[in-house]
């Protein structure tokens, strides 16, 4: 693993995030919603900007120095991500644009291969649209069955429910967050897998939020598929992953048809490349997936143990700070939990409270969070977000209490 720095010299970091220089109106940028889109460090901004400008042409495809070169800074990303989640083979690891489209890949090709009409697919109350609507569309399409496994007051798992929902048998996968993107809840993923697979069942993580947050290992966890986007882990939109045990990828038939992901092709009929390429259809996000790649060492030479403590101490900073605040109430207190903190405040809606915000600079997140069944669960009809990143300083979160002080004052 990398180097471990401790404690994190969160100014020199800074240094690394050319955007968090910026003054918005006039007032310091105050960046908190790193939980929808992470800002990007330099080291980003210029691995992406080399391939540009000094090697680029398409991969797979040329004999050509360029071509090759390209190819390998390419599939170089590949091992880099094996080892962040700890695959026990690169090719494992399939490149898609997002985490959305990953569990799409799963939903399409497995979920209309691997399971049968009565079969069911199981979620959690605290899913992400990316997470539901899928399984939703296989259902209508293919006859499965949805189930929601339900979640306390807490904002964790109930596992009442959750026996509940496997009682029958009928259980074939558990997609399940890692993270919610809501309540900042971890799922605890070696149990959750233990007991999906004394089951009979296979589980799918949706690791958007928690693999920025966490050293992940799919061995350990015995996790069947896991998935998150590059531009959440500092990285560039448009380049996502899934992780799925090899034995499961190669019994999976294409998602999309297409370039690079044939053994063969004839008028008649054509014949499938093995994963991970029968899964990368077309030209895929070259210079986006070398610019996860450097996203993946940015974050590995900082070290997870460093980013976890950084985050844990913001966090209950950030928890002890908003309960000060009159009429301010967080929703969700689980045990084990990250810097994603969703509230609500007496009198004000969420999206109000984010245009104050801004006003003084600070930029938070206010909606749905796409999760709509969830804030029907919360009771809620939106929330205000305030999500936190490596670069996240104490003062960033002191500075929304006193803007959400002035939010308070304006509307009592
Ligand atoms: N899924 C991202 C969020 O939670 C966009 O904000």
């Amino acid at each position: 693993m990398s180097t471990t720095l401790l404690p994190l010299d969160i100014q020199a970091i800074r240094q690394d995030f050319p955007i968090l220089a910026q003054k918005i109106y006039g007032k310091p940028f105050v960046f908190l919603d790193s939980g929808a889109s992470a800002q990007k460090p330099r080291q980003v901004i210029e691995a992406m900007r080399f391939v540009m400008e000094e090697q680029y042409a398409n991969v797979h495809r040329g004999l050509h120095y360029m071509s090759e070169k390209t190819s390998d800074a390419y599939e170089v990303v590949r091992d880099k991500v094996a080892e962040l989640l700890n695959a026990s083979s690169r090719d494992e690891i399939v490149f898609t644009r997002n985490a959305t489209e990953s569990i799409n890949l799963v939903a399409y090709s497995w979920g209309r291969s691997a399971l049968k009409p009565g079969d069911v697919v199981a979620v959690s109350g605290m899913e992400h649209h990316a997470n539901l609507v899928p399984w939703q569309m296989l259902r209508d399409s293919h006859g499965t069955e949805l189930r929601i496994v339900g979640i306390t007051d807490a904002g964790e798992l109930d596992w009442e429910s959750l026996e509940n929902v496997f009682a029958d048998g009928k259980v074939k996968l558990l997609s399940i967050t890692h993270m919610s993107n809501v309540l900042g809840s971890y799922t605890p993923a070696e149990r959750l897998a233990k007991f999906a697979h004394e089951r009979g069942a296979k589980i799918l993580l949706d690791g958007s939020q928690a693999i920025v947050h966490r050293a992940v290992d799919v061995q350990n966890i015995d996790a069947d598929f896991y998935v998150f986007s590059g531009h959440k882990l500092y990285g560039p939109t448009g380049i996502g992953v899934l992780y799925a045990k090899r034995e499961i990828l190669d019994a999976m038939p294409p998602f999309m048809g297409g370039g690079d992901m044939i053994a063969s092709v004839s008028y008649e009929k054509s014949s499938w490349a093995k994963p991970p390429h029968r899964f990368e259809a077309g030209t895929p996000a070259i210079i986006e997936t070398i610019g996860l790649g450097a996203a993946i060492d940015y974050v590995r030479a900082i070290g997870f143990e460093a980013i976890a403590a950084h985050e844990q101490h913001l966090t209950e900073h950030a928890l002890a700070t908003l309960s000060q605040i009159e009429g301010l109430r967080v929703l969700g207190h689980a045990q084990d939990r990250g810097g994603v903190i969703s509230f609500v405040m007496k009198d004000a809606h969420a999206h109000d409270i984010a245009t104050l915000l801004d006003r003084q600079g600070i930029a938070v997140r206010a909606g749905q969070h796409c999760a709509e069944p969830l804030m029907g669960r919360l009771g809620v009809s939106s929330t205000a977000r305030a999500t936190f990143g490596l670069y996240t300083l104490p003062e960033e979160i002191d500075a929304l209490a006193t803007g959400l002080e002035r939010v308070r004052k304006i509307f009592a």
